[in-house]
């Protein structure tokens, strides 16, 4: 059995030297949600504002969080030559807010502060989000500031689209802090997030379906979407087209560049799926779907209360298989042939079987080119942090996945999906 190989988790964690820059708009606030995250884990924290940042944040606020001093200007401490050992000395380095102005300065290789100084120095992984009004983000010049630190290999995050400051709203907002910093994480932990997808369409489903009862009861299950939602992320970061089909999931940010199909029922996310898979290259059930539902949704709550409640035995209908209906609509020719299908397997062995062999049982029941099968049980997988498992392929392959944070393992799948593509 091979093993995949592609950033383990940081267990026990190695305290690195994180640099958070910090540039002056109204987000830069949320920055310190992510010192305080990189912080908590353990990591020695610098904080480098630009000038404008401090006007938004005190320098007191950066020092108390990092528990470090802050300087902007490469005359502080110029004994130590502070402006090039902090960027030799880092193991990596996120910045957010990124302004407009600081993209073109560092797009143009400039040094007139701190920060810039410090990007221009450092050899390790870069980490950019970039929050400002959606003229600017789409401004030819910021794009080809953009698309010239990309080449760069500097990890650009796409922005978000909500409200930005005073009444407007679009593509322009700083993604989630938490988001931030567990990108920043992935990629500081040696993820590769080279462009090998480009261009290629993703459809990921998502998080548990809801099946109704009646107006305030539904059958659910413990999936809380977010092994799919880091495989949106990660697939969007290698330069994937990514649909999202997400059932349930109110709690999870966005992936910022996916377009995304809240659903709630089965029926509605094999809807969704069936929508949205012709033209996709790749499509990945990552959702955990409810084999039956109610066979009949009661317009009006159900009182346990009555004799004849139908709450005393429901009566169940079994749902559709979408995963085997996508790899149907392949061998039919609505989808193309080179559409690689991938599924999850949530499994535990038994007296009768292992999980590989329930595993590889259900990949050919299926029909799918991929299966991730991962062990399921009190505190694994669903609703944790880490994932963990065994990638299966319908040649008979298996590899193992090594444990990691959702992203980490996303990271370990979409190598694999790449290969097959
Ligand atoms: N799946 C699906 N439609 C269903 C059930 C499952 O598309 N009605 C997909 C899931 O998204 C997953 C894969 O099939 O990618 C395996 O799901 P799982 O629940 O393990 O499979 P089941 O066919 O329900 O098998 P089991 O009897 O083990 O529950």
């Amino acid at each position: 059995m091979e093993t995949i190989a592609g950033g383990m988790p940081n267990v026990p964690h190695t305290p690195r030297n994180i640099i958070v820059g910090v540039c002056g708009g109204i987000a830069a606030y949320k920055s310190c949600q992510i010192i305080r995250d990189f912080g908590e884990a353990g990591d020695h924290v610098r904080v480098i504002p630009t000038n404008s940042a401090l006007r938004f944040v005190g320098a007191a606020t950066f020092e108390a969080l990092s528990g470090n001093p802050v300087s902007t200007t490469v005359f502080d401490d110029v004994d130590e030559v502070a402006h090039v050992r902090l960027g030799q000395e880092a193991d990596g380095i996120v910045i957010a807010p990124a302004t407009a102005d600081f993209l073109a300065r560092v797009a143009g290789g400039r040094a007139d502060d701190l920060l810039a100084a410090t990007v221009l120095v450092a050899t390790c992984p870069v980490v950019i989000a970039p929050a400002m009004h959606t003229e600017m983000w789409n401004n030819p010049a910021t794009q080809a500031n953009v698309a010239t630190l990309r080449e760069r290999g500097i990890v650009v995050l796409n922005p978000a689209v909500g409200r930005l400051t005073g009444t407007d709203s679009g593509a322009g907002r700083l993604p989630e802090p938490a988001h931030i910093a567990e990108i920043a994480r992935t990629v500081f932990s040696g993820v590769c997030m080279d462009h090998n997808l480009d261009g290629v369409n993703v459809l990921i489903s998502a998080g548990g379906t809801q099946e109704i009862i009646d107006p305030v009861r539904f059958i659910g299950n413990r999936s809380s979407g977010r092994q799919g939602f880091a495989l949106a992320d990660i697939a969007i970061h290698r330069g994937a087209n990514v649909t999202l089909v997400a059932a349930n999931n109110s709690t999870l940010p966005h992936p910022p560049g996916a377009t995304v199909i809240p659903v709630e029922t089965t029926q509605e996310l094999q809807q969704a799926m069936h929508n949205h898979a012709e033209g996709a290259d790749v499509i990945i059930m990552a959702a955990a779907v409810s084999d039956f539902r109610p066979a009949k949704a009661a317009e009006f709550k159900m009182k346990k209360s009555h004799d004849d409640s139908a709450l005393h035995q429901l009566e169940m209908t079994e749902n559709p298989d979408v995963l085997a209906g996508l790899v149907a609509a392949r061998a039919q020719g609505t989808l193309s042939a080179n559409t690689v299908i991938m599924g999850f397997a949530a499994e535990t062995g038994d007296d009768s079987g292992s999980i590989l062999e329930y595993a590889r049982q259900k990949l050919e029941r299926k029909g799918c080119d991929l299966l991730l099968c991962n062990e399921v049980g009190p505190g694994k997988v669903f609703g944790q942090a880490t994932n963990q498992g065994f990638l299966l392929d319908a040649d008979g392959g298996v590899a193992e996945v090594a444990a990691g944070t959702k992203h980490v393992v996303a990271a370990q799948i979409l190598d694999k999906v790449a290969v097959q593509l």
